[in-house]
């Protein structure tokens, strides 16, 4: 076969796709073979799978993962030490199933993180530390999630800490979405900034970039990387893929017959048009970009199939259900 994304983009950035154990066998591994350099587990690193229960850790699909990694020498990104979503239940709660104070909630969050880093000590290069703390709202600085409502915003800059002192050669980022919405990127910058200033070690900052063939605009995306950039410090697009459907933003309020379904020659070649778009901001910002990794591997599967319209197929990928490079995958290496 011939060359593939990460030779393409070898003078550029490692090129990363996200994975569970079911992808790592067959004709799709070895197309993650061949395209990429680096793997982030989808799933497997969460807390709520990784720690289901206080002293229960389930390291097996995870070290598989990091194995597979290994035997074809990519690169690992851990994905996520801190998040509101995949959860355990029981690490809000005490023995009689009342909310945990602050000081139990640090000492478990303390464990975890430093378990877990310990584990992929020298395996896992980056850690997204911290997902997704701060709120899509206008009004509102931090999520309201159960973290912040016990323990206060100071969960986040421990984590840092903790996950520092488990490897400190690994590189730390700040997560999150909507990065290309003015007013929450203003937040993540100042939220970055003062831990920096205060010495916590947050060092670089993820884009998951989950957008769509019209959004973000060329506008948008340059001003989104230029706002980052100036932070001078390592910048990481961790989650990219691109609808096919329009950015609905009461989506999850809709069900899939009054939501956009089609997909046809126009919305592919659209797609195709938004790639092209968004690799060349990659490119130029190849200084500031030290990865660019996808979330999942081809059309034949994607986490967006369901989400946020239940029902719905999506085909946000640069293969096709049948594994081979679309029209986008042409439009990504030509340059
Ligand atoms: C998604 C996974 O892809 C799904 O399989 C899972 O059901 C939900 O989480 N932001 C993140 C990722 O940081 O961890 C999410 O992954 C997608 C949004």
């Amino acid at each position: 076969s011939g060359p593939g994304l990460k030779d393409y983009y070898r003078s550029f950035f490692p090129i990363g796709v996200s994975v569970s154990p079911r992808v790592l066998k067959g004709e799709e591994a070895q197309l993650i073979i061949s395209q990429f350099n680096s793997v982030t587990p989808e799933n497997d690193m969460k807390m709520g799978n990784i720690h289901p229960r206080e002293n229960e850790y389930n390291f097996g699909r995870p070290d598989s993962i990091v194995a597979f990694a290994l035997r074809n020498k990519m690169k690992i990104r851990g994905h996520t030490l801190c998040w509101h979503n995949q959860v355990p239940a029981w690490i809000f709660k005490d023995e009689k199933g009342d909310t945990v104070s602050k000081e139990i909630l640090l000492r478990r969050l303390k464990d975890h993180i430093t378990t877990v880093v310990t584990r992929y000590k020298g395996k896992v290069y980056a850690w997204d530390v911290v997902n997704e703390v701060i709120s899509d709202k206008k009004e509102e600085f931090y999520r309201n999630s159960a973290w912040l409502r016990i323990c206060g915003p100071e969960f986040i800059e421990k984590a840092f800490q903790w996950a520092h002192e488990a490897d400190p050669q690994a590189v730390l980022f700040y997560n999150d979405y909507n990065e290309i919405n003015p007013v929450k990127r203003a937040k993540i910058i100042q939220m970055v900034k003062d831990l920096r200033a205060k010495g916590v070690p947050v060092q670089a900052i993820g884009l998951q970039a989950h957008w769509a063939f019209n959004e973000p605009t060329e506008d948008q995306l340059e001003k989104t990387f230029a706002d980052f950039a100036a932070l001078k410090i390592p910048l990481q697009v961790t989650e990219l893929d691109i609808s096919v459907y329009p950015k609905e933003h009461e989506a999850r309020a809709r069900s899939a017959s009054d939501a956009d379904t089609s997909y046809n020659r126009e919305k592919e070649n659209s797609q195709a048009e938004q790639y092209r778009r968004c690799f060349a901001i990659f490119r130029k910002y190849k200084n500031a970009l030290t990865g660019v990794t996808f979330w999942n591997l081809s059309d034949r599967h994607s986490w967006l199939d369901n989400f946020p319209v239940q029902g719905r197929k999506d085909y946000p990928l640069l293969f096709d259900r049948n594994l081979q490079p679309k029209k986008a995958f042409k439009e990504v290496v030509s340059f």
